[in-house]
């Protein structure tokens, strides 16, 4: 087995998710989303990963980033 990197290399974007992990992957069945629209984070700094919550405002103002969700409507 590939050894887990538990150390971000320079340049990386996910501060802390998962590190543990070769490859964060997620996969979303549309057909069985629940709500009319659900936000998916692409900030890498939600604490609900892979769902966004709200943490990328927080990113934004501190960073002058401008990244957001990505949101999946049924
Ligand atoms: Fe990451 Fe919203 S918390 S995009």
């Amino acid at each position: 087995p590939r050894r887990a990197v538990a150390v971000r290399a320079e340049g990386g974007v996910n501060p802390e998710i998962r590190k543990a992990e070769e490859k964060v992957v997620d996969s979303v069945v549309v057909a069985e989303l629940s709500k009319p629209v659900t936000a998916y984070c692409r900030c890498w700094r939600s604490g609900t990963f892979p769902l966004c919550d709200g943490s990328h405002m927080k990113h934004n103002k501190a960073t002058g980033d401008n990244v957001g969700p990505l949101l999946l409507k049924k």
